[in-house]
C-alpha cells in the first residue's frame, strides 16, 4: 500500500520548524524546481527493444543481472506521480524511451506516444513540471545494429525522433533535455572503466553477444554510455545540435539543453596537472559546447581525487557510499560554480544523490549538498532546479538492482513503494523553499 500522508509514518525524521508559504531567509528564487528523477529504462521495465536490454541477455554479459520488470513504472506511473507530489515536490525529471516511440526506422508508435502524454497529463494534475530527457542512455536497437553513436548518420536519425517527439508531445512541457550526459564515457574512461578505441571491443562478450544478435562486428556496436571515442564525441555533438534546430523549429519557446556528468576534480599531491586536464576533457570542453543552449543540466555525485598516475582511492577511515567512493556532497557546489564561470548560462542540477543503504546518510547528505546550491545562488549562479536521483530505487546498469539511490524503496518481489525518511526531507526542503535547511 501506499502511504501517501508524509506525517504518517513513524519513521519520518523531526523537522526543523516552518510555515510553508511564509518567506523566510532563503536564496532559492520563487518558482524553484524541487523534484527528483528516474530513466525510462531504469524504472520502466520490459524494454526489450533496446541496446542496454540486449546487452543485458547475452552469454557472458557484463551486467550483473537484468531489468525485467524493472520498477514497472510503465504501468504504475500515475502512483508514483501522485505519490511524489504528496510529499510536497514541485517537479519530476523522467525521460521518453525511444525504443518504444520508435520501434522500427521511421515507424512511430502511436500507442507509445499516448502513453508518454498521459505521464505528462499525470505530471499536470498533480502539479509537477516535467523536465523531459529525450535520450537517457539507451537507444533502439536498429540504431545501434547501424552503427549507433559512432555512426555519422545517427544525429540525423536522432533529430527526426526528436522533431516528432516535440510535434506530438510538446504541449506539454516547457524544459527538455536532449540528450544523458554524453561526457560519462569520458569519465569513465578516465577511471579505466571504459574503452576509447573501438576495436577494444573485440573479445569482450557483452559487445561479441551484441555484434552477433544485431548482424554487426564488436567495433561498430556504440551504445551510448560507454562509447568514449573520439567518433562518439563528434556525433553526439552533431546530435545534440541538429536535436536543439528541431525542437527549436516546432516549439521555439522550449527551453532546450543537454545534461552533464560533471565531476568536482581535487589534486592529490602531484595531481594538478591531471586535474587540469581532466576538468577540460571531461567538464569545460563539454560545457562550452553548449554555449547557445537555453540552460545546462548538471549531475554530480562526488569528488574525484586525482594523483600523477590517474584516480586516487579513499583515505582511510572516509565514509564511502556503496560504491566504494568517499561520501562528498559538497561536489555540486563546486560545479555550478564552476559552469557558471565558464558559461554564464542558467543551470538546473538534473541529478545529485548518495547510493547508501543507510537512509540517514541520505538525509545528511541532500541536507549539505542543497545547502552548497543556496550557497551558490546566493553567490549570484543562476540554478533553477534541484532534481534528486531517484524518485526511487531502480535499476543501475551494469551494477544491476543493488545500489539504492532512491528516496522511494521499492520491493522487489511486490513493487510495493515506501518513502524513506528522506522523500520527507527533500518533500519539506520543497514545500518551504529551502526556508527549513
Ligand atoms: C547518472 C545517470 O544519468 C543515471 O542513469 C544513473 O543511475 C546515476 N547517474 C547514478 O549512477
Amino acid at each position: 500500500m501506499i502511504d501517501t500522508d508524509p506525517f504518517a509514518t513513524s519513521s519520518a525524521p523531526s523537522l526543523p520548524l516552518s510555515v510553508p508559504g511564509i518567506s523566510s531567509a532563503t536564496p532559492f528564487p520563487e518558482g524553484f524546481l524541487w523534484g527528483a528523477a528516474t530513466a525510462s529504462h531504469q524504472v520502466e521495465g520490459g524494454n526489450t527493444n533496446n541496446d542496454v536490454w540486449l546487452y543485458e541477455h547475452v552469454p557472458g554479459t557484463m551486467y550483473t543481472e537484468s531489468s525485467g520488470d524493472a520498477c514497472d513504472h510503465f504501468t504504475r506511473y500515475r502512483q508514483d506521480i501522485a505519490l511524489l507530489a504528496s510529499l510536497g515536490l514541485n517537479a519530476y525529471r523522467f525521460s521518453l524511451e525511444w525504443s518504444r516511440i520508435e520501434p522500427a526506422p521511421g515507424e512511430f508508435s502511436a500507442v507509445a506516444v499516448e502513453h508518454y502524454r498521459d505521464v505528462l497529463r499525470a505530471c499536470h494534475e498533480h502539479g509537477l513540471t516535467p523536465l523531459v530527457t529525450y535520450h537517457h542512455f539507451t537507444s533502439p536497437q536498429w540504431l545501434i545494429a547501424r552503427g549507433g553513436w559512432e555512426d555519422t548518420g545517427t544525429p540525423a536519425l536522432f533529430a527526426r525522433y526528436c522533431r516528432h517527439v516535440t510535434e506530438e508531445l510538446g504541449d506539454l512541457f516547457d524544459i527538455v533535455c536532449t540528450m544523458n550526459e554524453p561526457n560519462l564515457a569520458v569519465l569513465l574512461a578516465e577511471m579505466g572503466m571504459c574503452e576509447t578505441e573501438p576495436s577494444q571491443r573485440l573479445g569482450n562478450p557483452t559487445w561479441e553477444g551484441a555484434a552477433a544478435a544485431l548482424g554487426t562486428t564488436p567495433d561498430r556496436v556504440a551504445g551510448f554510455q560507454l562509447s568514449a571515442t573520439k567518433e562518439a564525441y563528434e556525433v553526439k555533438l552533431a546530435a545534440h545540435r541538429a536535436a536543439v534546430e528541431a525542437i527549436k523549429a516546432v516549439r521555439p519557446a522550449m527551453q532546450v539543453g543537454w545534461t552533464l556528468a560533471n565531476s568536482d576534480f581535487h589534486a592529490a599531491p602531484g595531481g594538478e596537472e591531471q586535474v587540469a586536464r581532466v576538468t577540460e576533457e571531461n567538464n569545460l570542453r563539454y560545457l562550452r559546447a553548449s554555449q547557445g543552449d537555453d540552460f545546462v543540466g548538471l549531475q554530480t555525485y562526488n569528488r574525484t581525487v586525482l594523483g600523477p598516475e590517474g584516480p586516487v582511492p579513499p583515505e582511510p577511515g572516509a565514509t564511502l557510499n556503496q560504491g566504494g567512493e568517499e561520501i562528498w556532497p559538497w561536489a555540486v557546489g563546486a560545479v555550478v560554480r564552476q559552469a557558471w564561470d565558464a558559461l554564464q548560462m542558467p543551470i538546473y542540477v538534473t541529478e545529485n544523490g548518495l547510493n547508501t543503504e543507510d537512509d540517514t546518510q541520505r538525509v545528511d547528505f541532500l541536507r549539505t549538498a542543497i545547502g552548497e546550491v543556496g550557497s551558490a545562488i546566493a553567490e549570484g549562479v543562476d540554478v533553477r532546479g534541484y532534481m534528486c536521483w531517484s524518485a526511487m530505487d531502480n535499476f543501475e546498469w551494469v551494477l544491476g538492482y543493488g545500489p539504492r539511490f532512491g528516496i522511494i524503496a521499492v520491493d522487489r518481489s511486490t513493487q510495493e513503494r515506501t518513502p524513506k525518511p528522506s522523500a520527507y526531507v527533500l518533500g519539506e526542503i520543497a514545500r518551504t523553499n529551502g526556508a527549513c535547511l
